[in-house]
């Protein structure tokens, strides 16, 4: 495998010259800072996804060439997923589904819940992505959430004394652990090896989502190799890693699967079948993926993984860094302007997402102008972490002292509760968080212009009267068509 430098890895995404016309006229370079929802697609991985169409042919046909090719492909693809979490593959399977983690995360709930039905208890974070408390809701019995350290709006990590205390009150209750190794609204890290070995102390199994770890950090199954702090499953979303369209992803130890009836049955994951019964392949991962797979996201996605190994994770997370400590500096210089969760990297580590507010300004607003004047694409909103949200805006959103017989009290309500959230990815420049940051310094030196500018709904989004995003001219899939084939390739033309 060749090394590969992380300065020319940055330059390999497609998109990064988008531009888009603004509400002033002005036709810009689009800056893209919302790599926590989805990133942009590395160029190459998608290359290696196209070439492989050449030979595109479904992994459970067996003998001809093309299948055989596609297999070996597909095969490839879990091999980097286990290499690039540095599991050992006998005791660890990598399985792909559906679209993101959350279809993995309702999965190892439904499969943990099953195991152990005595125990019915989950360990749930308090900042978690929805998508890591609603299936265990769902699935596990009794949830309980875990209180995070520091207060208020600087909330920081998972609190490890709290959690040692919910183990000793609920002694061979507790089921499992389920934490993110990083938040999506604040980008906090969590020590989920040390977790790890807290969980096994009292019995508990611990599942990771890694979807806003995975990209930014290494991430190891166990820090230390020591055995009590491997992880027991970790899932992540492809589309988060620079391969949009790849399937959810799962890293589990096989012996939580092994022996159990797999959640989900069809095709490829029997070696018989009659009229009366079935018998499931002992053959990980085929076991855990009935049905066709997404062989080409799968292959582009484990093409993304090799490439980022071959800069070196521990590389592109010091760079990161950098541009991190820019953006929170930066931030922090903004009078009026509120970080949330522990803004000090030293104190609580962070990955390159940071959620904030403008004091005064509604979240909606604030995006709203960032996009239209300065083509800044970032998210607004509670970003399906409400519980954790809601814990961060406490103290603002009861010093709004809304009227509850107010007509339009959830219009309001709405309108402030949320924040704006920049999120980085390997492409980031210091260009990017510069254009921000002057963005941010103009919207608040003239808020009452740029209020004058937009209307807002019942849902409290923010709408220019005058300007609206051009959508269809900007992209429209008929034309792509029409360009791409050109008249005379269809016979009667
Ligand atoms: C931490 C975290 N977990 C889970 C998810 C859900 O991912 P997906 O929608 O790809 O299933 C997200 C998506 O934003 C996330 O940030």
């Amino acid at each position: 495998m060749r090394d590969f430098p992380a300065a020319a890895l940055a330059q390999d995404f497609i998109g990064l010259d988008t531009r888009y016309p603004l509400a002033d006229g002005r036709i810009t370079r689009r800056h893209y800072l919302d790599s926590a929802a989805s990133t942009l697609t590395l160029d190459s991985a998608r290359q290696v996804a196209d070439e492989l169409l050449r030979h595109y042919a479904n992994t459970h046909s067996e003998l001809h060439f093309s299948a055989r090719i596609v297999s070996h492909a597909y095969a490839w693809a879990h091999q980097q997923v286990l290499n690039f979490v540095q599991v050992d593959p006998n005791q660890y399977t990598a399985f792909f589904a559906g679209s993101g983690c959350t279809a993995t995360l309702n999965r190892l709930a439904r499969i943990l819940a099953a195991q152990r039905p005595e125990r019915n208890l989950v360990l749930v974070s308090l900042m978690e992505h929805h998508a890591n408390d609603l299936p265990h809701r769902k699935h596990a019995g009794t949830v309980i959430h875990l209180p995070l350290t520091g207060q208020s709006s600087a909330l920081g990590a998972i609190d490890l004394t709290a959690l040692e205390r919910l183990f000793k009150q609920h002694q061979g209750r507790v089921n499992a652990v389920a934490v993110s190794a990083a938040s999506n609204v604040t980008g906090i890290v969590n020590p989920v090896h040390a977790i790890a070995a807290l969980a096994h102390a009292y019995g508990a199994w611990i599942i990771v989502d890694a979807s806003q770890a995975l990209a930014h950090a290494p991430l190891p199954i166990s820090d230390t190799g020591a055995p009590e702090r491997q992880l027991d499953a970790l899932v992540f979303s492809g589309h988060k890693l620079y391969a949009p369209g790849s399937p959810g992803v799962a890293v589990v130890r096989r012996s939580l699967l092994d022996g159990q009836e797999p959640d989900e049955v069809g095709g490829g994951m029997v070696d018989d079948v009659s009229l009366t019964g079935y018998q499931v392949t002992p053959r990980f991962p085929d076991r855990e993926e009935a049905g066709t797979p997404n062989i080409l996201g799968a292959v582009q996605l484990g093409a993304v993984l090799n490439m980022l190994q071959r800069v070196g994770m521990a590389q592109i997370h010091a760079a990161e860094q950098t541009r991190l400590r820019q953006l929170l500096t930066g931030l922090a210089s903004i009078p009026g302007l509120r970080i949330y969760g522990d803004p000090d990297p030293d104190r609580t580590p962070r990955l390159g997402t940071v959620a904030f507010n403008l004091v005064g300004l509604e979240h909606g607003l604030v995006a709203a102008v960032l996009n239209d004047y300065f083509n800044i694409a970032m998210r607004n909103g509670c970003f399906c972490a409400h519980p954790y949200v809601r814990e961060l805006l406490k103290p603002e959103l009861w010093a709004l002292e809304l009227d509850p017989d107010a007509e339009d009290v959830a219009r309001q309500l709405k309108a402030w509760q949320g924040m704006v959230r920049a999120s980085l990815g390997l492409y980031t420049t210091a260009e990017d968080i510069e254009a921000l940051l002057a963005g941010l310094r103009d919207l608040q030196s003239r808020p009452d212009y740029y209020r004058t500018q937009y209307t807002m709904d019942a849902e409290g989004n923010f709408h220019h009267r005058t300007f609206t995003a051009p959508a269809e001219s900007l992209f429209d899939p008929e034309a792509v068509l029409d360009r791409i084939n050109s008249p005379g390739q269809f016979s009667g033309d």
